[in-house]
C-alpha cells in the first residue's frame, strides 16, 4: 500500500453485484473507523456524469469503440485528478465501483482494441495511478445478464447499452478480468459472486479487512 489511504476498485461483469458489495464494505469500513469515500465510473464528478449518461444510454446513441475508449478515459481523469487523489491525500479510504480493469476488459477484451493502447493514455494523463487492490466480483454472464436487465427494468433506466450486447461480448469481458486477476495476484481478491448475495458480501468484507490488516502490519 501507497503512504496515503488505500484506493479499493470493485470490478466485474454486469449483474455481479458490486454494487452491493460495495456498500456493505464502506459500512464495515466505516465501522472499523475508517473515513469512506464510494464513488463510482463512468462517473465520480459533474462532467463524469454527464459522459456516464451519454455513454450508457441503450437508445439515441451509437458509438465508435474509439470514441467510447476516449470518453471512458475522460471521465476517469477527471475522476482521478479531481476527485479520488485529494480524497486519499486527505486519509480516505476510496472504493470505487469499476476503474481502469473496466476499461481493458470491456474496450479492450469486449471491443478488441489493444491493452498497451488503453494503458498508454491511462499513463499520459494519471501516469501509473492505480488501485491498491482491486475486488473481482466473477460471475458467469448468463447470470449476471439476467441479473443485471432485470434491475434496469425495476429502476427503469435506460442505461443498459452493454447489457444489450451479446453473450460472447460478456464472456470476452469476463475472460480479460479472470487474466487481469492472475496477472496481479497480490493486489486482487477474486471473488466467486455466483453464490447468494450477503455470502459473497460478507467474503468481501473478511477479505478486505484481512488485506489491509495484514498492509498495516508490514508497515
Ligand atoms: P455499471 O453501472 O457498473 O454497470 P453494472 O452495475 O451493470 O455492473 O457500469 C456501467 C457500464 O459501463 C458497464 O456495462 C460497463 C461499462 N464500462 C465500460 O465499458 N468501460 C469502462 O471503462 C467502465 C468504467 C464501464
Amino acid at each position: 500500500m501507497t503512504a496515503n489511504a488505500p484506493f479499493i476498485a470493485f470490478e466485474g461483469g454486469d449483474g455481479a453485484g458490486k454494487g452491493g458489495a460495495l456498500v456493505t464494505l464502506a459500512a464495515a469500513l466505516t465501522a472499523d473507523g475508517h473515513d469512506v469515500l464510494s464513488t463510482r465510473e463512468p462517473g465520480g464528478t459533474p462532467e463524469g456524469l454527464e459522459l456516464r449518461a451519454l455513454l450508457l444510454a441503450a437508445s439515441g446513441a451509437v458509438w465508435d469503440q474509439g470514441s467510447e475508449l476516449l470518453l471512458m478515459t475522460a471521465a476517469r481523469i477527471q475522476h482521478v485528478k479531481r476527485v479520488i487523489r485529494p480524497a486519499l491525500a486527505a486519509g480516505r479510504v476510496v472504493l470505487c465501483d469499476r476503474f481502469l480493469g473496466s476499461t481493458l476488459a470491456y474496450q479492450g477484451g469486449g471491443r478488441g482494441i489493444e491493452a498497451d493502447l488503453i494503458l498508454d493514455l491511462h499513463r499520459r494523463f494519471v501516469e501509473d495511478f492505480r488501485p491498491d487492490l482491486t475486488v473481482l466480483l466473477d460471475v458467469d454472464p448468463a447470470t449476471g445478464i439476467g441479473r443485471s436487465r432485470r434491475r434496469l427494468a425495476d429502476d427503469a433506466t435506460d442505461e443498459g447499452r452493454f447489457e444489450g450486447l451479446d453473450l460472447g461480448f460478456h464472456q470476452r469481458v469476463r475472460a480479460s478480468f479472470r487474466a487481469q486477476a492472475a496477472q496481479d495476484p497480490y493486489r486482487t481478491i477474486l471473488i466467486d459472486a455466483d453464490r447468494a448475495i450477503d455470502v459473497v458480501q460478507q467474503d468481501v468484507v473478511s477479505h478486505v479487512r484481512s488485506r489491509l490488516a495484514a498492509s498495516l502490519s508490514q508497515g
